[in-house]
């Protein structure tokens, strides 16, 4: 080492990430471990769930007090109030999961039989299902590849005299385009239900997804941002539809909450105290936790974005805060020597980086032409309808996007720094030998 080369130099090229760029040079050259040569990583990314002291003596405060209904205690309140003043929100219902959270919405909006809702095919098929849970109709828009968003810009060309409801979905914790659907809804007259299940603290112009149209609902599912095993949310500012949809979770009673009144037809969707208690402690480390990711994805992505090929998911420019439940991008084998996606996850799993291909195009599903089949269809909609329903609802770009995406999980950003360099370490060393391992 030149005499010259000094400690502060030498810290200050580590943290510039040129020390770190030469050993990476040096270890592409290795043979990729998918054809037996050492991994680029052999410890585990962080775990998931995080499980800390105060949850264990939250939890076992509620398991004593043996109140274990939200009738009885009191959690599933204080989450809900603490949730709704996070995110600046007037009016927050906890329910028992992300799925219950749409029905709900959907229902206290009117949205049934006849009615057609624009749903983005690049989703979990919840989204969808709350739709036809309600005997509607899915009408897909095709997704922005760039940003892995539903794209705004052909939702207009899809509103008939039908539609009910438009269903933005904030896919991988990154907000969908809202200016532009905000605007249309206005337009139309429609309401806006933002599925913000993957969204957690996700930000729009400074403010929280799911408040930004008429209703936003989340997940607390096991793999999410903010988890109780299962769990949702949904958030509002109108007072009247808050109050319909606290109602319909709750078997349809009134504002009395037990008894056997009721004002509607509903089911029993609570959120349970045990639930609401780990929220609330979970909730503590939320925001930390994803500064974190935000921190590592940044990162990342100006490693990624210097390999071709490889092209991260863009956020809108009104996109001011990505809940990063899901680190994506696209896949271009051409750059890669034709090493197919399959091949490309398998070698990225041998290096020690686990990646899945993410979603299937939803809208080409079996199951959706099996629901338009069953006798409640065939009963409210003509043959003529549910047959012709096919040929709009395709989604070239959501089929090209499907081949291309490579996904992360969250829990991958929750580490140090170089993680994000192994990661992109291991692609650059897949690439190097891509014209090897796709032989092979
Ligand atoms: C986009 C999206 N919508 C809806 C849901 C449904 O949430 P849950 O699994 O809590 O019912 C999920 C969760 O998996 C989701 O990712």
């Amino acid at each position: 080492m030149p005499e010259d080369f000094t400690r502060r130099k030498l810290l200050g090229a580590a943290s510039a990430g040129i020390l770190v760029g030469r050993a990476v040079r040096a270890a592409t050259s290795d043979k990729p471990a998918a054809l037996g040569g050492n991994p680029v990583r052999t410890a585990p990314f962080p775990s998931w769930p995080v499980i800390a002291d105060n949850d264990e003596r939250a939890w076992m405060k509620v398991l004593h007090g043996g109140k274990w209904n939200r009738l009885d205690g009191d959690c599933a309140r204080q989450f809900e109030e603490t949730w709704a003043a996070r995110l600046g929100a007037k009016h927050c219902l906890a329910t028992a999961n992300g799925t219950s959270a749409l029905i709900i919405s959907l229902s206290a909006l009117g949205v049934g039989p006849g009615d057609e809702v624009i749903v983005p095919p690049y989703t979990f098929v919840a989204t969808v299902n709350a739709v036809l849970m309600h005997h509607a109709i899915p009408v897909f828009v095709d997704t922005d590849p760039e940003t892995f968003q539903i794209d705004a810009r052909k939702i207009e060309a899809a509103i008939t005299e039908r539609t009910r409801c438009i269903l933005p979905v904030h896919l991988g914790g990154s907000p969908a385009d809202m200016d532009a659907i905000l605007e249309i809804g206005d337009k139309h007259h429609l309401p806006v239900v933002e599925d913000a299940c993957q969204a957690h603290l996700a930000e729009w112009r400074h403010k929280k997804v799911s408040t930004l149209g008429t209703l936003g609902c989340f997940s607390f599912q096991a793999s999410k941002n903010l988890n109780s095993g299962e769990g949702g949310a949904l958030l509002t500012n109108d007072t009247d539809l808050y109050r319909v949809c606290q109602s319909f979770h709750n078997n349809g009673r009134g504002d009395t909450g037990s008894g056997f009144g009721y004002v509607r037809n509903g089911a029993n969707l609570r959120i349970t105290e045990f639930q609401a208690v780990l929220l609330t402690e979970q909730l503590k480390r939320v925001e930390e936790q994803s500064r974190r990711r935000e921190q590592n994805a940044a990162y990342l992505t100006r490693q990624l974005a210097e390999i071709p090929g490889i092209r991260p998911a863009r956020m809108y420019p009104g996109a001011t805060r990505n809940a990063y439940h899901l680190y994506m991008f696209r896949y271009d084998k051409t750059q890669f020597a034709n090493l197919r996606r399959a091949q490309f996850l398998k070698a990225l799993e041998a290096e020690g980086i686990p990646a899945s291909g993410g979603y299937t195009p939803l809208n080409k599903e079996p199951f959706l032409k099996n629901t338009f089949d069953s006798r409640a269809y065939r009963a409210i909609y003509p043959a003529k309808q549910l047959a012709e329903w096919f040929k709009p609802n395709q989604c070239p770009a959501n089929d090209q996007l499907c081949e291309e995406a490579v996904w992360f999980t969250q829990t991958m950003l929750l580490g140090p720094r170089e993680d994000m360099d192994q990661i992109a370490e291991a692609i650059r060393k897949i690439r190097q030998h891509a014209g090897m391992l796709a032989q092979s």
